[in-house]
């Protein structure tokens, strides 16, 4: 959601620059765009609502080394053109992210000052508070430290002062805003992917501090207004990231590079030849914890839930998976110093799942992430972190980083399993096999002849009103994920059922020809799911079953894909593939927007 970038520099056209970060961050998700540069000795704002072309198209060719830029998704008012930022008040514009929560109050004051209100934005409040209070002191830093204390919310902001265009504000509170450096420039931006191409050194500033941005210099202030030494960071380039390559979507590609990031991320905590010392080396030590509580949302969320079955199952610690926006409003979460919260995350930004770190941490209990964008606002949040090292995610619908986050679950669990000293060498074995063996059983998953079985199922269920997974235990966690891709992006009404609990009333909505999707991986539970995967077909269902080859089903009323078969470790991070690609190819044949789905945001900051 909100995508902020800024650029003060003799290197480059601001307006290029903008334009170009805008398309990075478009995939946050947001419905307007605009932008601010000094044009003239003025400020010159072009905003308009849809596609950031809409916006290209009506952009004058100015030069100018200054500007800021936004993608907004429509929280306060409709995606009008009046509503996109940036937003003008007096001497002060504004780019915003986030919510100012008290923005009514604070409306009805500046109105009794005289301020005039155009949009229905909590933006245009916070530039008219800005303004308010520069006009007072004549000093940005003072005005800064008092906007803190005035405004209940959330923010990152672009500020620009008429009485000093050589000069870039920012300052932030619960949003995510990084200030990218590089000789004779400097940027900001909700995130690094808006100025990577440029530069790989950057400043994070913390919730309440605020900068002051130049060509040459930067000066970064705490929350009174004293000024504070900030580490440089420096972070790897991407820059393949950014673009589709050979495929025709962001999605599909991202799908692709899952063997490699799987593999990637294996082989920096497993040593092939060892006895996982070096993932014990690695992982955070899990001993000292009697309860683990992951709280995450939408595919995240679904992510712990597979996690929560294996550190049951294999590591002994008992797992809950709490939906982060229902954890942090319970009236009690049986959380303290001896449990561990894990927020499953890969933009870092999620409103919800911040706040449940933020709890956690009032019970006592350690935190740690498993995140994905590096030093995302979660990541810098929690007590230890983990990072997915999926590399940029473009398309909306999660599909890379949650193979990660699963991955990395999978290992945590063999973490704790090891450190336990519960594995047998004949296991440690098997186990390193299955890991060697994963990112090529992955690559046949992908192949032509399985794409051809996907396109298969998608012919048949693109023109359907409704589509039901089933499955029991993981595969009902990985039911949940294929339908959730299969709404975000065919959308199409789908619902993810237990095998065993459809009998209890959803059953009524079968009927003849409604596809079942059955998951059946479980040689424990294959007879039992199987027949409710039949109850399903005597009403009328088509069925389309995967299954692994192990378990060699040989029931010809279903359209089955065999799978191949792995430890029941890593068996999700097989099967997710194929539901990932029925998603895909049902979506393509329907000729929905794939990357960018409608009503969806990637980073969702709101609660
Ligand atoms: C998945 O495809 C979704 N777009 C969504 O459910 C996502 O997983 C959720 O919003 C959580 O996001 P996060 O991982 O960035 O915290």
């Amino acid at each position: 959601m909100c995508g902020i970038i800024g650029y003060v520099g003799k290197e480059k056209k601001a307006q290029k620059v903008l334009i170009n970060g805008l398309e990075k961050l478009k995939r946050r998700g947001y419905d307007s765009a605009g932008i601010a540069i000094i044009v003239d000795d003025k400020v010159k704002i072009t905003k308009a609502s849809g596609k950031i072309n809409n916006l290209v198209n009506i952009l004058e060719k100015d030069e100018a080394s200054l500007g800021i830029g936004h993608t907004r998704w429509a929280t306060h008012g409709d995606p009008s053109e009046i509503n996109s930022h940036p937003h003008k008040q007096g001497k002060i514009t504004i780019v915003h992210n986030g919510i100012i929560e008290n923005y009514i109050e604070l409306k009805e004051e500046l109105i009794t000052k005289g301020y005039k209100f155009n949009s229905e934005t909590d933006t245009e409040i916070a530039a008219a508070l800005l303004d308010k209070l520069y006009n007072e002191t004549n000093d940005m830093n003072k005005t800064l430290v008092e906007f803190q204390k005035q405004v209940e919310g959330a923010y990152a902001l672009g500020i620009i002062v008429d009485d000093d265009y050589e000069t870039l504000y920012t300052i932030k509170n619960n949003s995510a805003l990084i200030i990218g450096i590089n000789n004779d420039e400097n940027y900001i931006a909700s995130e690094m992917t808006a100025f990577n191409e440029y530069t790989n050194r950057c400043i994070i500033l913390n919730d309440g501090e605020f900068a002051k941005i130049t060509t040459n210099n930067i000066q970064c202030f705490d929350k009174d207004g004293y000024e504070i030494e900030k580490d440089i960071m420096t972070f790897e380039k991407n820059v393949d990231d950014n673009n589709k390559g050979i495929y025709e979507h962001f999605m599909l590609k991202e799908i692709y590079q899952q063997p490699d990031i799987f593999k990637k991320l294996t082989d920096f905590y497993i040593d092939m030849n060892d006895n996982f010392d070096l993932l014990s080396e690695k992982m955070p030590d899990f001993s000292k914890y009697n309860k683990i509580v992951i709280a995450a949302c939408g595919s995240a969320m679904h992510a712990g839930l597979i996690g929560k079955s294996l550190i049951e199952k294999y590591a002994k610690i008992p797992v809950e998976v709490e939906i982060a926006s229902e954890f942090r409003y319970k009236d009690t979460q049986f959380i303290d110093d001896k449990s561990l919260v894990i927020a499953i995350s890969q933009s870092g930004e999620t409103a919800d799942t911040l706040e449940a770190v933020k709890i956690a941490k009032q019970h006592n209990s350690d935190t740690l992430g498993i995140i994905n964008v590096p030093n995302s606002n979660i990541a810098l949040n929690v007590d230890n972190v983990l990072y997915t090292e999926a590399g940029t995610e473009n398309a909306v619908a999660t599909t890379k980083a949650y193979l990660a986050q699963i991955s990395l679950l999978a290992l945590i669990t063999l973490s704790i399993m090891n450190n336990n000293n519960n594995i047998t060498n004949e296991e440690k074995k098997e186990i390193l096999t299955a890991f060697r063996e994963l990112p090529e059983q992955m690559e046949i998953l992908l192949n032509e002849t399985y794409r051809a079985q996907y396109k298969e199922i998608a012919k048949s269920i693109y023109e359907q009103d409704r589509v039901f997974y089933i499955g029991r235990g993981i595969d009902n966690y990985l039911g949940m994920e294929g339908s959730l891709k299969l709404k975000e992006i065919a959308i199409i009404n789908s619902q993810a059922y237990a095998a065993g609990e459809l009998k209890h009333g959803t059953i009524a909505l079968i009927d003849q020809g409604t596809p079942v999707i059955a998951i059946v991986n479980n040689e424990r539970t294959i007879k039992k799911t199987l027949s409710n995967v039949k109850e399903t077909f005597s009403k009328g269902a088509n069925v389309y079953l995967i299954t692994n080859e192990k378990l060699k089903n040989s029931n010809k009323d279903y359209y089955t894909i065999e799978i191949p078969h792995t430890i029941e470790l890593l068996q999700s991070i097989l099967t997710i593939i194929p539901l990932q690609l029925i998603a895909y190819e049902t979506a393509f044949l329907k000729g929905t927007d794939i990357d960018q789905p409608k009503n969806l945001a990637k980073t969702v900051t709101v609660e």
